[in-house]
């Protein structure tokens, strides 16, 4: 069974059972009502005819009773069936709805003197239910006379059931109205409905057979256009992961094949420089290249390890005191000899009152490591790179020591300065071509430092250098 059909079905029988509960409460009501008003007007008309007839007894004026006798059974008919009157000396007077001689001789004699008014209900020996009202006419304390009407039950109950049958025929009227019209727009609702999740199925099972260019256009502004628009955005992010992981796999293999090749060269050099006789210095920097690469390679293993770490929550921080001043000249001696070879300067600045802090030394050496090598790898020929500790931070406070890493290099374009720390990111904006690198640095720098409750940011732009700032508590 589809959607749209199935809406259509829940909605139509919803409004069933509402047309049913609120049909059955108007008929009860509607009866109740009419029974009631039948009642009343019954009551009213004798009333009226008591006070006409009243008049007339009090005068004695037998011809204007007779008259308003026969004026209740000839207005009132069919529901007056007869109505009479005895006067104060018993003479009686009888006007009836049918004229029929066996049943008038039956109410006839109902026709009777009565010092009190009651109102009584019988079924007549023709079958009909009757409703007789009786009333005695008193003036001045004197009993003029009793006035008698006989109303049919099974009429009033004729009339009210002509009432009930026309509304029943409104309702069934309004009811189909209501059913059709519902239906119809169970119908449209089950096909706007059905329509954006067609859409979106034939959407995912493109994605699922690999069909990333997909992009599902639907101009509305509710749940379902929210759900459009989410489902496009992750289309996109889907595609951005798969050129990262496309350019991931290229990044792996040329980190891998590049310092491999290396190797492999220098290795072939010096085993032909073993025959040949190289010098000792030729042989050193065969060594010496070599020595570069297998690190390469190591830092490549160890960023794609730790990062997989820190995803299964696997890596641990073991922290010490420690002092960030011989951290940061450690990390300098050790860039000092790259440096060299490459024409461009490294240095520290170093506040006064620097701290020890609560830091996992191993871990932040990685952190400004990476800043480090990203600098130098972004940095052109003569290029300069210093590393600054402050004891605050402006920023975060008396509470967090501040590191700089500043370089003077190719920058980042301002709007992707906060992208860098993502997975596999890479800029590939400015004229100098950028050296390849697999885009886990930063995300390494990133999480280590939130392990440490601490926080880094960049500030940025092309062609003016870059300077990577980080807190830690301390
Ligand atoms: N100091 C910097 N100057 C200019 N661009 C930088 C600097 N540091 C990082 N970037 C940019 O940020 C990107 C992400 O840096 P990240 O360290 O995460 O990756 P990578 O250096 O390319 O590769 P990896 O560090 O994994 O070998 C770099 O590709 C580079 O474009
Ligand atoms: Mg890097």
């Amino acid at each position: 069974m589809n959607l749209r059909f199935k809406l259509t079905l829940y909605i139509s029988f919803l409004l069933l059972i509402v047309i049913i509960g609120v049909s059955y409460n108007i008929f009860i009501a509607q009866k109740k009502f009419l029974t009631q008003q039948f009642s009343e007007n019954r009551e009213r008309t004798f009333k009226s005819f008591i006070s006409m007839c009243n008049e007339a007894a009090k005068v004695k004026d037998d011809l204007q009773v007779y008259k308003a006798v026969s004026l209740v059974v000839s207005i009132y008919k069919p529901s007056a069936v007869y109505a009479g009157y005895v006067n104060s000396n018993n003479v009686s007077m009888y006007v009836s709805r049918d004229n029929n001689k066996n049943i008038d001789s039956e109410f006839k004699r109902r026709i009777q003197k009565s010092s009190i008014d009651f109102s009584e209900k019988y079924t007549s020996l023709s079958g009909e239910r009757i409703c007789e009202f009786v009333a005695p006419l008193f003036a001045d304390g004197i009993n003029n006379g009793t006035f008698i009407v006989g109303f049919s039950q099974d009429e009033m109950q004729r009339q009210i059931n002509k009432g009930i049958s026309t509304m029943t025929y409104q309702i069934k009227v309004v009811s189909t109205i209501a059913m059709l019209l519902a239906i119809l727009l169970a119908n449209f609702l089950g096909y706007t409905f059905a329509k954006p999740l067609k859409l979106l199925t034939d959407a995912s099972e493109q994605i699922a057979k690999g069909n990333l260019d997909i992009e599902i256009k639907l101009n509305r502004k509710d749940e379902i256009g929210i759900l459009s628009t989410t489902f496009n955005n992750m289309a996109k992010q889907i595609k951005e992961l798969d050129s990262m992981k496309d350019s991931f796999v290229s990044s792996v293999s040329h980190e891998l094949r590049s310092p491999l090749s290396a190797i492999d060269g220098y290795c072939d050099l010096l085993i032909d420089g073993v025959q040949k006789d190289y010098s000792k210095e030729q042989q050193l920097k065969g060594l010496q290249i070599i020595k570069q690469a297998t690190i390469r390679l190591t830092n490549f293993i160890n960023n794609i390890l730790d990062l997989a770490k820190i995803k299964a929550n696997k890596l641990e921080i073991k922290k010490t005191k420690t002092d960030m001043q011989s951290l940061v000249i450690e990390i300098v001696s050790l860039f000092q000899p790259l440096a060299i070879q490459q024409h461009k300067a490294i240095d520290y600045v170093i506040m006064d009152k620097i701290p020890l802090v609560e830091i996992d030394a191993e871990k932040i050496k990685q952190v400004i490591t990476n800043l480090v090598s990203n600098a130098m790898k972004f940095t052109k020929e003569n290029g300069k790179i210093i590393i600054k500790i402050f004891p605050f931070s402006p920023g975060y406070g008396d509470n967090y020591i501040e590191v700089f890493v500043q370089d003077d290099g190719i920058g980042i374009p301002k709007h992707q300065v906060d992208l860098v720390f993502e997975k596999f990111y890479q800029v590939q904006e400015g004229e100098f071509k950028r050296p390849k690198g697999t885009g886990l640095g930063l995300t390494i720098v990133f999480e280590m430092i939130k392990m440490h409750k601490g926080y880094v940011w960049a500030e940025s732009d092309l062609g003016k250098g870059t300077t990577f700032k980080f807190v830690l508590p301390k």
